[in-house]
């Protein structure tokens, strides 16, 4: 399944209402929450969101506004282990569940956050 063919099924309400659940699950976080910015929480969801769009061919909002992703680069301030970036696929999976889109989309998606989750992986796991 090709990235437009996921976005024309998903749509922008789409990946609306999976950031939306997504984002709903950071501030109860014991792992998460701290690293979000608690008072920019709605301007996380729409970075996260356009990224999304546009990642998928719609609109390149993301791209005006913040330009190349770079996503390693942009989390390296964000201390994710193998935990963190297990929690963070959970409350993924989690949203994606929620979402409810059909299943081979729902696979395609979870495929590519699981990768790229992996990726972002920047610090070892501290042993405490
Ligand atoms: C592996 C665990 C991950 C952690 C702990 C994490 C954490 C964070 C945090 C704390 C931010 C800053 C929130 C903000 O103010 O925008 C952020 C931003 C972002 N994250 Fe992640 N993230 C993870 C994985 C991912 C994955 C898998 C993706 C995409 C598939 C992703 C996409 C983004 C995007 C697009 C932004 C906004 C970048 C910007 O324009 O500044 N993240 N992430």
């Amino acid at each position: 399944m090709d990235d437009q063919e996921i976005y024309s099924i998903v749509g922008e309400d789409g990946f609306t209402r999976l950031t939306a659940a997504f984002y709903r699950q950071i501030p109860n976080d014991d792992i998460l929450g701290p690293m979000y910015p608690a008072e920019d929480l709605a301007g996380a969801e729409e970075r996260l969101r356009g990224f999304l769009v546009f990642r998928f061919g719609g609109p390149q909002r993301y791209l005006e506004t913040r330009g190349h992703p770079r996503l390693r680069m942009r989390h390296n301030p964000f201390p994710i282990d193998l935990a963190a970036r297990n929690r963070w696929m959970e409350l993924m999976t989690n949203a994606l569940m929620e979402t409810a889109l059909p299943a081979e989309v729902n696979a395609a998606l979870w495929e590519f956050f699981n990768g790229v989750a992996t990726f972002m992986i920047n610090r070892q796991e501290t042993n405490s």
